[in-house]
């Protein structure tokens, strides 16, 4: 849902960021849908995610056009050069632990919180933030509470924001938010 949601904001040329690389499925599809003049940046707290990234590009990616940065997604507004600034089509945000891996690193409600009001400085207008936060896991609600909080702190007049979740899951479900800038 989160790919077909971007799919509706992105196009050829544009730059965007996976603020949680992790496996790099997400990188991949954002490479793929911004081509070879557009660029992607990407995060990842874990070397051995980066490291992971690196080989599914190497591996499937038809471009080059993929930067990935081994530390936390609260340095994306240091870390990306300020010409990209205010250019930012898309952000995605995968928030938990890396599947198949160290499940007690997770993201963390602080960092997460300011990696989105980054995020939210740095976006277009007309682009699109996706936050998919998983409760399941210990730690899971805290951060679903601090991306409630800063969301509904962010001004309506500049921002519209949608909340979808599964109601009628047994399981704790996902639950996506998705952040458009206005024009
Ligand atoms: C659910 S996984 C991401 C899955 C990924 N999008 C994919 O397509 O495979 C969450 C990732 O967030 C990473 N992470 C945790 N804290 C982070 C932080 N502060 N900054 C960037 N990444 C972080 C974890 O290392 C983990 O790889």
């Amino acid at each position: 849902m989160t790919h077909w949601i971007i799919q509706q904001y992105i196009q050829q040329g544009d730059t965007v960021i996976d603020a949680t690389c992790g496996n790099g499925h997400d990188t991949l599809f954002l490479s793929e849908s911004v081509g070879q003049n557009g660029h992607v940046f990407a995060f990842d707290i874990q070397e051995s995610a980066c490291k992971a990234t690196e080989k599914i590009l190497q591996d499937n990616a038809t471009f080059h056009n993929v930067t990935i940065f081994n530390q936390s997604h609260d340095s994306l507004y240091s870390s990306i050069h300020n010409q990209f600034h205010g250019h930012i089509m898309a952000v995605m945000f995968n928030l938990g632990y890396l599947p198949q891996s160290d499940k007690s690193i997770i993201t963390q409600p602080h960092t997460t919180y300011s990696a989105i009001e980054q995020s939210c400085s740095i976006l277009q207008s007309g682009g699109v933030i996706t936050i998919a936060v998983y409760v399941e896991h210990n730690g899971g609600k805290d951060e679903l509470q601090s991306v409630k909080n800063i969301l509904s702190h962010l001004p309506s007049s500049n921002f519209s924001i949608a909340h979808l979740c599964y109601p009628y899951k047994k399981r704790s479900a996902p639950e996506l938010f998705v952040i458009y800038k206005r024009g």
